[in-house]
């Protein structure tokens, strides 16, 4: 069972995957050795924050507190132009710092109002201030940038970041593509608020996360203004466009919903999507208060694609989803965009906990139960797909989205609701986003969280499903 939310691996071209193979080894070897280089010069900021899977991804030296992006699209001849104005703070004396910025031409960058020195080596744009930055300096940065931006190909060959669509742009941004559209601190290490203003030919909507500030319309192009409030990773921002329909509405809760939905979706997404508040409702009894003041869905027409994800407060999907799907692109909003992965060896527990949510809502609303959906996958040979990695080590970033990563990774959970109960299993759950929301998680800290409030000790279970090789033998 590939995962409903993604096109199966095999979707993808050999080719793709043979050429990504014989692009990553050389490059990673690299990349470590450049990775670790320059943290040593003691005021250099580092090209990478230090994530093997993605040596480039992120940088040091600094936290990015707020992006402020001024994009402009146009449509027709697929050309972006931006500025992006970055409030940041150094964590240590900087000569000199990296943003990520893949392709795209760079025309001025400024530090705190003044021109600074800057160049493009590969994904690294390299930042050199007319003045150092003392440590814990807050400082602004604006990059004025244009061109037609391209998406990038990760590692298992699929393609993410600013992907042209025939109305506009499916804008993904995991694990990579951020840069493909911003300069950006692009690793989930590094959280922030943000602004978006973004203007695109009348007729057409661009949307982004949070909530939604302003619409005006001048001289044939549209503005729309978002704002993003609550801690965000690059990753997660979108600034989608396409002919949409728009629908705007407050939930009982107080939660602002948007929702963009492509008119060739429309009739397909419409019972769908009219079931996001009761599922909101419904993950939030089992995991807390949900952790942002926006939501809704972002529907586009992108059969190139394979899958969705779960931009912050406004999953995006390729096509109209399933209520699995809502449900899984849901319980990310906890578990994931609120919750994040601090090193991507670690995305079991974004799509191990997405996934087991799927299992819990089928469980609660008249399908399988979660043992079903448990057994069903237990009963796979040896030799099957799904045992070909524990989850907990996925190995590279070619591996982070396989079938082990969802599967394995919801089967860690349920053994684990085996073992401590129920009562106790919702509690940690509960805990795990409540005492993490806003901020970052690691799978270390999740054992030690799930032994603390069990009493019990559980490092043989999360040994035997999350880092043995093989098909364990215990179910
Ligand atoms: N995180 C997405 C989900 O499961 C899936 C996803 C995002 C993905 N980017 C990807 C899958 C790139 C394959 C390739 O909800
Ligand atoms: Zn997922």
């Amino acid at each position: 069972m590939t995962p409903p939310h993604r096109q199966a691996p095999g979707r993808r071209t050999a080719v793709l995957r043979r050429e990504a193979v014989l692009a990553t080894v050389p490059f990673a070897v690299a990349a470590l050795l450049a990775a670790a280089g320059p943290a040593a010069a003691g005021t250099i900021g580092a090209s990478g924050a230090g994530d093997p899977y993605f040596p480039f991804s992120g940088n040091g030296g600094y936290h990015v507190k707020h992006y402020d992006l001024t994009l402009r699209y146009d449509t027709t001849g697929r050309h972006l132009d931006g500025k992006a104005v970055l409030t940041a703070r150094a964590t240590q004396k900087l000569t000199r710092f990296d943003l990520d910025l893949n392709g795209l031409k760079v025309t001025r960058v400024t530090v705190d109002g003044t021109t600074a020195g800057f160049r493009r080596s590969g994904q690294e744009l390299v930042v050199t201030p007319r003045h150092a930055l003392r440590e814990d300096r807050e400082f602004h940065v604006t990059v004025s940038y244009s061109g037609t931006p391209k998406p990038v190909s990760d590692p298992d060959g699929s393609a993410d970041g600013w992907i042209p669509t025939d109305d506009g742009a499916f804008v993904a941004g995991e694990p990579q593509g951020a840069m493909t559209w911003f300069p950006a601190n692009n690793h989930p290490q590094d959280k922030s608020s943000y602004d978006f203003t973004i203007t695109v030919p009348k007729g057409r909507t661009a949307v982004a996360n949070g909530v939604l500030r302003g619409v005006r319309t001048v001289n044939g192009h549209t503005t729309f203004r978002w704002h993003q409030a609550e801690p965000m990773a690059a990753y997660l921002a979108t600034a989608t466009v396409g002919k949409f329909k728009t629908e705007q509405y407050t939930t009982g809760d107080g939660i602002q919903v948007f929702n963009a939905v492509d008119s060739r979706e429309a009739r397909a997404a419409a019972p769908v999507l009219k079931k996001l508040p009761s599922v909101l409702k419904w993950e939030s009894r089992l995991f807390g208060p949900y952790p942002f003041r926006a939501a809704g869905s972002i529907v586009d027409h992108a059969p190139d694609v394979g899958y969705a994800l779960e931009t912050q407060s406004r999953p995006l999907y390729d096509s109209a989803p399933d209520v699995s799907t809502l449900v899984h692109e849901s319980a990310h909003q906890w578990f994931g965009d609120s919750v994040s992965l601090t090193a991507w060896k670690d995305i079991w527990l974004n799509e191990g906990f997405a996934t087991y949510a799927e299992w819990l809502y089928s469980e609660q609303h008249g399908g399988d139960s979660a043992q079903k959906s448990f057994d069903a996958l237990y009963a796979r040979p040896a030799a099957n797909e799904l045992w070909a990695f524990p989850p907990g080590d996925p190995g590279s970033g070619k591996n982070i989205f396989d079938t082990p990563v969802y599967a394995r990774g919801a089967m860690t959970l349920h053994e684990l609701r085996k073992a401590v109960g129920d009562h106790d299993f919702f509690r940690i759950l509960r805990a795990w986003a409540t005492e993490h929301r806003g901020g970052h998680g690691t799978t270390a800290q999740f054992v030690k969280l799930s032994e603390r409030i069990s009493g019990e000790d559980l490092s043989g279970l999360f040994h035997t499903w999350l880092y043995a090789q093989g098909k364990p033998s215990t179910a």
